[in-house]
């Protein structure tokens, strides 16, 4: 245990060197492993994006060196993401990496689920313990149409892919906006619940210029959400956590849990406990905001020197804002996209 600060500056106990200026803990890291994808979803990209030159981006070397870095330091959960962190060449061998470092707690994933049938048993083996996959509708041409590139039988044979390799839990990722798929919610958790799945809904976030819809006309609410889940389920709500910004709710009699993501209408800033590295290894300390610290250049100017990189880190804590100031009704005032960032 090491002593740290709370937020009057007087000595607590805590297990992370990862403290921020208003007492907050970090001990959850996501790493983009690349900001390439094989999908373009609408509310994460352009259609036409330009993605970053190789020299740009972070090595696997320097990806699997920030990990340990961070373990040292108190992190205990560690989420791989992109981009789709599966198109990656090589991505295994970090996993394989990662998953090996003494002292973490939990090694996870975020996916698209387009190359799991390929991965899913590589990456259990490798140590991954749970993995979250986006599915954002049941119905081929409307899954289409808002991935723009994927194709729904080949997810819904990688989440088969992922149940049969035996992951603690699994939990699938919506993001509902308003006449796209919001009328789908309650078939999307009977999904869940015939397959021992968990899911979460999650209100889009103004990440990037996306020139397909207006984010502020295609919002809807966790509450309708889940207003409109009560014609057909009971939820119960719940303490339980996955270390994330999900809220969980129970459905009497089913093993899943369904989960409420809700940046816009239940603000979850003050209890975040997490910081992103992006693939071009730049320390994001808040998803909504631009403070950040270049930990690539870090690495370059100081090869295999660890505790410099700690020190960094620990520095950066204190650059950590309060919290996102979202807006709907204007321009998005960040301008990466979220596959840049790692969600
Ligand atoms: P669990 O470990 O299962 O709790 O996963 P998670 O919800 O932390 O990760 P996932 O990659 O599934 O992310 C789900 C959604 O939560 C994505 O849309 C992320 O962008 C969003 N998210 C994760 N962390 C934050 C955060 O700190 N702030 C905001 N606004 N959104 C976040
Ligand atoms: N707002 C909310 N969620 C998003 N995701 C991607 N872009 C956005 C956005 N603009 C989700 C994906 C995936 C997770 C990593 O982030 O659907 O599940
Ligand atoms: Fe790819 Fe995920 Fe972005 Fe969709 S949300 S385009 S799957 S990175």
């Amino acid at each position: 245990m090491t002593g740290c600060r709370d937020v009057m500056g007087s000595p607590r106990q805590s297990s992370s060197l990862l403290v921020d200026r208003f007492g907050r803990e970090v001990n959850y890291v996501r790493i983009s492993v690349t900001d390439r994808c094989d999908f373009r979803c609408v509310y994460c990209m352009a259609e036409d994006m330009t993605f970053l030159p190789r020299a740009q981006i972070l090595t696997l070397e320097e990806l699997g060196e920030l990990s340990a870095a961070f373990v040292e330091l108190g992190v205990r959960k560690i989420r791989l993401t992109g981009g789709e962190p599966l198109v990656r060449r090589g991505v295994i061998d970090l996993v394989r990496r990662v998953g090996a470092l003494p002292g973490l707690g939990e090694l996870v994933l975020t996916t698209n689920g387009s190359q799991l049938r390929k991965y899913a048993g590589a990456l259990k083996a490798a140590g991954v313990r749970r993995i979250n996959i986006s599915l954002d509708s049941l119905h081929p041409d409307r899954f289409e149409r808002i991935t723009r590139a994927g194709t729904l039988a080949t997810v819904l044979d990688g989440i088969e892919a992922a149940r049969e390799a035996g992951f603690e839990r699994t939990k699938l990722n919506a993001v509902v906006l308003k006449n796209r798929n919001h009328d789908e919610v309650s078939d999307l958790v009977r999904f869940a619940i015939e397959r021992g799945l968990d899911i979460s809904f999650i209100e889009e976030m103004p990440l990037g210029v996306i020139g397909d819809h207006d984010r502020g006309e295609a919002y809807y609410s966790s509450d309708e959400i889940r207003r409109d889940l009560a014609d057909q389920f009971e939820l119960i709500p719940t303490t339980e956590t996955t270390g994330g910004p999900s809220r969980y709710w129970r459905i009497p009699g089913a093993d899943t849990r369904v989960g409420f993501i809700s940046p816009h209408s239940h603000n979850f800033c003050d209890t975040c406990n997490r910081v992103r590295v992006t693939v071009e290894g730049r320390l994001l300390l808040c998803l909504g905001q631009e403070h950040s610290m270049d930990l690539k250049q870090v690495m370059r100017a100081h090869p295999g020197d660890r505790n410099r990189l700690k020190q960094a880190i620990i520095a950066a804590m204190d650059l950590k804002p309060k919290g996102h100031d979202f807006r709907l009704d204007a321009q998005p005032i960040i301008f990466r996209h979220m596959n840049t960032t790692g969600g």
